[in-house]
């Protein structure tokens, strides 16, 4: 496996999905974590960080662990903290090289840069400068503004960029870290959903037995490949629990459920629905509702799974990033998260959780390997608390409704809408969902009458871990499309408006 040290920067997570795409294991571990037991470990990358190294509070970390022991690539902040410790020189720029710059030269006879061509586009994000690297080490690429944009040792394993090769505009990325991965370090790439399916399967049968597991489904990708995933392991010990709270998408509980049963799934599906609305009757806080549900959530699944009372385990879907150790640097809640969850203490269950080394990519190959649905498969990530945080103010069962109706117009057209290169609109986006704006009124008029009700809005964004999102540039056509039909056909709203804010400053959600 490869070790990603995560020293704060906002692409650590796509430097760990960029080597699994090369079907290579990789953990990300904080900076100051690198392993005592390295059994396994082929190579090590040292991520960004929001820090200059000269900054009192930089992340250090002491380089003798692995250097020297292991082929090394420090990118961006990593390239300076090494050089900074070997005796090179890292400066303030007065510019801040930001964004596009292209490889002037580079050593075609290094392996990090085989298969590079001229002029290759690479990007820049940093406010220092190398401006001496380790007397042992020797340039290996400039561009017309940085000298040293990467550098490698004379003496050991260790390479240094100063661009970032996991992100997208840097167009030879993918051959930088696969010229690591694979031709340095070793890697036999050898990760594959087939793969994974079959170890884990059989994994899941030694640990489980003949042992009942409770699990809870949201619908969601992540907990459905998990329960598809048991199932194939260990059939009808599987028990999974389904809570409808009423705030789900149009049919959604019944679609799922029927989608579930299609797969074979032992599943008991239960229509909490009442108690929530109750309990949410005039809340208008956002985090408020968020706690209440959140606390109904564990309450309603709780006294369904004491029901089953040989359970042993529960089961959870979750995911590698829901797991990395953040370095929190800002260490600022926006939103508390809610998500399916909650142990019933007193049954002192064990937890198992298959899915937890896997990016959302790979749970999805996973998916198709189980042959799930496509819909399901390619589902949106939606909010545990559903609905209601989509809808401004109070909830009550007619702002759901007429919520789920104008929802239900916006994403089956998305569905529907082909672009020209044969995906569809709903594939195209990271997520998309409609806002009902209850709180407040606009006038309007149908046919001679006048019409003062509410407006909804629509969100679409494109993203590729939900932490930064732009708004997805929908075709008109299609905008004017789901305007008239949900306006038409949806009786309490009279506008429709499209949301244009990204994610920062704005979150996806309005609430
Ligand atoms: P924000 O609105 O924070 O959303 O930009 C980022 C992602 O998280 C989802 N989200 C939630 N998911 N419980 C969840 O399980 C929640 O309370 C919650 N709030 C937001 C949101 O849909 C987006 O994908």
């Amino acid at each position: 496996k490869i070790i990603i040290l995560d020293f704060g920067s906002q692409t650590t997570q796509l430097i760990g999905r960029r080597v699994r795409e090369l079907d290579t294991f990789c953990e990300i571990l904080p900076y100051n974590k690198f392993p005592q037991d390295t059994t396994g470990v082929i190579g090590v990358i040292l991520s960004g960080s929001p820090y200059s190294v000269h900054d009192p509070e930089a992340f250090k970390v002491d380089l003798s662990q692995f250097v020297g022991k292991f082929p090394v690539l420090g990118i961006c902040y990593g390239a300076q903290f090494i050089a900074s410790q070997g005796g090179g020189k890292v400066e303030k720029t007065n510019t801040r090289e930001y964004g596009r710059a292209h490889l002037t030269s580079f050593d075609a006879q290094n392996p990090l840069f085989r298969g590079f061509k001229e002029n290759s586009q690479v990007w820049m994000s940093h406010g220092d400068t190398i401006t001496a690297i380790p007397a042992d080490c020797h340039v290996i690429a400039s561009t017309a503004d940085v000298k040293f944009a990467a550098y490698a040792s004379d003496s050991k394993p260790l390479w240094a960029v100063q661009f970032h090769p996991e992100v997208f505009h840097t167009e030879q990325g993918k051959q930088l870290l696969q010229n690591f991965v694979v031709d340095i370090c070793g890697s036999k790439q050898e990760w594959s959903a087939a793969s994974f399916v079959e170890t884990t399967v059989k994994e899941l049968k030694e640990q489980l037995g003949n042992d009942r597991v409770i699990l809870g489904l949201s619908g969601g990708v992540d907990s459905s490949v998990c329960a598809t995933l048991l199932n194939r392991a260990i059939g009808s010990n599987l028990t999974c629990i389904f809570v409808d709270h009423g705030m789900l998408r149009k049919n959604e509980f019944q679609k799922v459920m029927d989608a579930y049963k299609g797969l074979g799934l032992n599943v008991i599906g239960v229509d909490a629905s009442d108690k929530f609305f109750k309990d949410l009757e005039g809340v208008t806080d956002p985090e408020q509702k968020r706690k209440i549900i959140g606390r109904d959530f564990v309450e309603v699944f709780n006294a369904e799974a004491k029901k089953i009372t040989d359970a042993k385990w529960l089961a959870q879907g979750t995911i590698y990033p829901d797991r990395i150790e953040s370095l929190s640097i800002t260490g600022m809640t926006i939103k508390s998260h809610h998500n399916v969850g909650g142990l019933p203490k007193e049954m002192k269950l064990q937890l198992c959780e298959p899915l937890q080394w896997l990016f959302k990519d790979e749970v999805r190959r996973v998916g198709y390997e189980l042959k799930m649905p496509e819909r399901l498969i390619k589902r949106h990530p939606f909010p545990g608390p559903g609905l209601a945080v989509r809808i401004l103010g109070d909830i009550t069962r007619e702002k759901v409704r007429i919520l789920q109706d104008a929802d239900d117009i916006y994403i089956e057209n998305m569905h529907n809408y082909v672009c020209e290169d044969g995906e569809s609109l709903y594939d195209k986006v990271w997520q998309a969902g409609t806002v009902l704006l209850s709180t407040i009124r606009s006038v309007g008029v149908m046919g001679d009458e006048r019409t003062y009700e509410h407006p909804v809005a629509l969100r679409a964004v494109t993203s590729m871990d939900a932490m930064t999102a732009d708004w997805a540039h929908l075709p008109y056509d299609f905008m004017a499309k789901v305007s008239n039909e949900i306006i038409n056909k949806v009786k309490g709203v009279n506008r429709v408006c499209y949301d244009i804010s990204s994610k920062p400053p704005s979150t996806i959600e309005w609430e």
